[in-house]
């Protein structure tokens, strides 16, 4: 079912794995710090989507905390192997993973992983969220005074973003906004926040200011491109959580579940547009 390629100079397009055997050292800075990044893309029918924008953001965050990671073309070939192993399916997750590698060894530890579309992921593709507003704890503007925290980075400390995640689940919501202690809409943690405004038959997409501290996403980058060749304005915050109210629609999108559509913000209603959730959701299937 899933299926592991390492990025391994001696194989030229990666060396598989068995996923059901242990393969990673237990002092891989990895899994013991949590020191590395990673993306998780989506291939339908075989092929990856975004796979650019992905590499290109795996190599910010690479930057950012100063890993050396392995070259583009060498990726592609360890997701073709990886997909190739896998055999064909209508949807899987690419997993890309680099680790500062095992400790004291110096190279960082880089591998691929496919595996099925979880059927919990597929049962919530479209369905409405119940959402709540959490407090990150940082001020929108931290990411430039602190480039230590690693806010624009994927990085596999994702911790935190799981325990809000559960937090919402305890309280009965299904997913997180975060915002900062200046107040403005953050990002959800495992996915970007946009609204639309319609007026005067004008319609307007609008995602928070990406230079507060929060991941550029893969899936808000290609919607913005197909959404202005359809005619729409595009706008970066910055957003507060009034701006989510006075909307004509609230989502959160990411690469695997896609769009889904916020019913609600900390039990209160918000604007909902089936009409404009289908044609988002029509643009953003139209982008590979
Ligand atoms: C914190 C965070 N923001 C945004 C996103 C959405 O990014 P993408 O659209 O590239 O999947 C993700 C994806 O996992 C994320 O973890």
């Amino acid at each position: 079912m899933t299926v592991l390629v390492f990025l391994d100079p001696d194989y030229d397009d990666g060396r598989i794995a068995d996923a059901s055997q242990p393969q990673l050292m237990a002092t891989d800075l990895g899994a013991t710090r949590g020191d590395g990044i990673f993306e998780t893309l989506l291939a339908v029918d075989g092929r990856p989507r975004k796979v650019q924008a992905h590499l290109d953001r795996l190599a910010s965050s690479g930057v950012l905390l100063g890993l050396e990671l392995p070259a583009a073309d060498s990726w592609q070939r360890a997701i073709d192997t990886a997909l190739r192993e896998a055999g064909p399916a209508d949807e899987q997750v690419v997993k890309l993973v680099v680790t500062r590698g095992v400790e004291g060894a110096g190279a960082p530890t880089a591998w691929v992983q496919v595996s099925p579309v979880s059927e919990s992921v597929r049962a919530k593709r479209g369905r409405g969220l119940a959402v709540l507003l959490l407090e990150r704890g940082y001020d929108s503007t931290v990411a430039q005074r602190a480039p230590w925290l690693l806010m624009g980075a994927k990085t596999l400390s994702y911790a935190v973003n799981m325990a809000a995640i559960r937090h919402a689940h305890e309280q009965g919501a299904d997913d997180v906004i975060f915002t900062s202690s200046d107040g403005k809409v953050l990002e959800g943690p495992t996915s970007t926040v946009l609204i639309a405004r319609v007026r005067d038959g004008g319609k307007e997409l609008i995602t928070p200011q990406l230079e507060s501290g929060i991941l550029p996403g893969t899936s808000q980058g290609a919607l913005f491109a197909a959404a202005r060749e359809a005619g729409w304005k595009l706008g970066y915050g910055p957003l507060v959580p009034a701006d989510l109210f006075e909307s004509d629609g609230v989502w959160l999108i990411s690469s695997v579940r896609l769009l889904a559509p916020v019913l609600s913000l900390d039990g209160e209603p918000v604007s909902v547009s089936p009409a404009l959730t289908a044609e988002l959701s029509e643009l953003v299937a139209s982008v590979s």
